[in-house]
């Protein structure tokens, strides 16, 4: 049975750089409160009409497939992760195709929000181990700041999100070096503790134009349940990815953890009592980029040479559904 490696990866973040003090003179929040309680230093948002998320997932997308030494016809399925598409329909996937210049093959949309990525990876080990496809594209892709609720009303959430795109070739082969296992989960009965309601097919835009005191097209997080389910989850999904391979968390070359909250990936490095060099954050640098925040993190990390060919690299995802999952890959 042939096995899935990452072949390739890339990723794409628009170049305006918007910092905590930059969020001060639009709303009342502070640098001090933002650090503290997330970590987050400075996001990336669009400023560009020109950049949709189909656009940076394709940027991020060339360079994979650059990186993977292969050409973009090599490529026989797209699987394209994001809570933000272009349209509501067709799905960004197809949308990618087209400027990517790919032949006829088939586009997949995942949406699974912050665990996008790891359930897209999950599609594609498993399409590559049945024969069916020899590399596909997976893309997280996501543009936040449009969505956003900017004024003091919505800074619990606004702050945390930033824009970006990250993509990864995963590719067939006979080498002990590929994904070993992926572990996913759902708990639908908190689907609306982190959300965007509306518009939607049960309130289409109509009725939000009637009301102007109705927001529920912004998200709604319900922060502190949100953190506390997830510091459970991301240890539960890890420890179920180590077992599977009857490994323990001190053979973790390196952990990377969808960038939600800083806070929440400390918790977790100190439960699993992991050294520095053990464990990958840039959520300083770009917020929480949701479906794009592990392969941005695996690409910035594999470009600084933090993993080596051997390594056992684990990632893992948390978010909206609630949805979660992991996974488990020798390098
Ligand atoms: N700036 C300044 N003050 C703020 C801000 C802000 N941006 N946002 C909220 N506050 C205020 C609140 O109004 C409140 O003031 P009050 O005490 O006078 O009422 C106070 O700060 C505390 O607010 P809380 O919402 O209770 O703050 P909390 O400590 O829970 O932190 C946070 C909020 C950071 C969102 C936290 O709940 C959290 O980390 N949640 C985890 C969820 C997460 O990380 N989500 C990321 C996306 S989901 C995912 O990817 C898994």
């Amino acid at each position: 049975m042939p096995k899935s490696t990452i072949k390739g990866l890339g990723f794409y973040v628009p170049d305006n750089i918007v910092t905590n003090d930059d969020l001060t003179k639009i709303m009342d929040t502070s640098d001090e409160w933002i650090t503290e309680r997330t970590g987050i230093k400075e996001r990336r948002w669009v400023n560009n009409d020109k950049l949709s998320t189909s656009l940076m997932g394709t940027y991020a997308a060339e360079k994979a497939i650059s990186d993977s030494g292969l050409d973009k016809n090599d490529i026989d399925f797209i699987i394209f992760s994001t809570l933000s598409p272009d349209y509501y329909f067709p799905g960004s996937g197809v949308l990618l195709q087209k400027k990517l210049g790919i032949k006829e093959v088939g586009a997949l949309d995942v949406r699974n929000q912050c665990s996008g990525f790891i359930y897209g990876l999950s599609i594609a080990d498993q399409y590559i181990k049945s024969g069916m496809y020899k590399n596909i594209l997976v893309v997280g892709s996501e543009i936040h700041s449009g969505g956003l609720d900017k004024s003091s009303r919505g800074r619990s959430v606004s702050v945390i999100f930033g824009d970006g795109a990250g993509a990864a070739v995963v590719s067939a082969t006979d080498s002990d070096s590929c994904i070993l296992s992926t572990h996913l989960h759902s708990e639908g009965k908190f689907a609306e503790e982190l959300a965007v309601i509306k518009p939607a097919t049960t309130f289409w835009i109509d009725k939000i134009v009637k009301n102007d005191d109705d927001k529920s097209y912004f998200p709604y997080m319900n922060g502190n349940f949100v953190f506390k389910n997830a510091v459970v989850r991301f240890e539960q999904v890890i420890f179920e990815a180590l077992n599977y391979s009857n490994l323990k968390t001190e053979d973790i070359n390196l952990l990377i953890t969808h960038q939600a909250n800083l806070r929440i990936s400390q918790y977790i490095q100190k439960r699993l009592k992991l050294t520095d060099s053990q464990v990958f954050n840039n959520i300083m640098k770009y917020g929480n980029t949701t479906a794009a925040s592990i392969p941005i993190a695996l690409t910035e990390a594999y470009q600084s040479n933090l993993i080596k060919k051997g390594d056992i690299v684990v990632l893992a995802a948390f978010g909206s559904g609630f949805t979660w999952g992991s996974a488990l890959i020798k390098w």
